[in-house]
């Protein structure tokens, strides 16, 4: 396991104690700032790790290669997939926080995806807005006591609603507890996608106190 903190990151720690923290994960062309605003919204007070993706795609940042929209290379999924539950790890022995809530947008969502696949006890479950099926034929993963929200776009013209929904029924079938909205928007986020996540969130965390009463 790399034992550094080999991604550049931000870390902000929690301002208020008993929340997940937040694993952000910024979209194509994005960076570790990105989505600092959008946890502090959907999770005010809670810890937030956000994180740059390290492929380049002509100088925009991600989380894998692809070899055209929507098509991945899946061994570069793997393996990326691997360096981020390794720094998510070490990042929480030098930070001290709990296993997080993915909060992923697009590229971010998908590789959150594959984490959840592939590494499973990386992540306590997600927030995935406009996420698409990651691997075609993931190993069989655990996913039990794992909750996720999936929000797809309607109108969303790089990731067909179908694929949101294939990655759904995946999800599902490996045993997480999986909401799935459709909004009648596009690829970009909309204010209902923030009701959206704050609102399950909400739920999630009544859900868990209950559990653990
Ligand atoms: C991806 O490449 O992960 C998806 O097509 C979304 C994108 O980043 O444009």
């Amino acid at each position: 396991m790399a034992s550094d903190l080999s991604f550049v990151h931000r870390f902000e720690p929690a301002t208020r104690p008993g929340l997940a923290p937040l694993l952000l994960l910024h979209g194509t062309g994005g960076d570790e700032n990105d989505l600092l605003p959008l946890g502090q919204m959907i999770s005010p007070g809670a810890a937030l790790l956000s994180v740059r993706g390290q492929v380049l795609e002509h100088g925009m940042p991600r989380f894998f290669r692809r070899l055209a929209e929507g098509v991945f290379d899946e061994a570069d999924v793997i393996h990326r997939a691997n360096d981020l539950a390794d720094f998510v790890e070490a990042a929480r022995e030098v930070y001290g926080f709990a296993a997080p809530l993915a909060l992923g947008y697009s590229n971010g969502a998908n590789i959150a995806a594959a984490l959840l696949l592939l590494r499973p006890p990386t992540l306590r479950g997600g927030i995935l807005l406009r996420a698409m099926v990651p691997l075609a034929q993931p190993p069989e993963a655990d996913l039990s006591g794992r909750s996720l929200l999936l929000v797809s776009g309607q109108h969303d013209p790089i990731i067909p609603p179908a694929n949101g929904e294939r990655l759904a029924a995946m999800l599902t079938g490996a045993g997480a507890d999986v909401t799935r909205r459709v909004l009648p928007v596009g690829h970009q986020l909309s204010q209902a996608d923030i009701s959206l996540a704050r609102e399950w969130l909400k739920r999630a965390e009544i859900t868990a106190a209950i559990r653990s009463a």
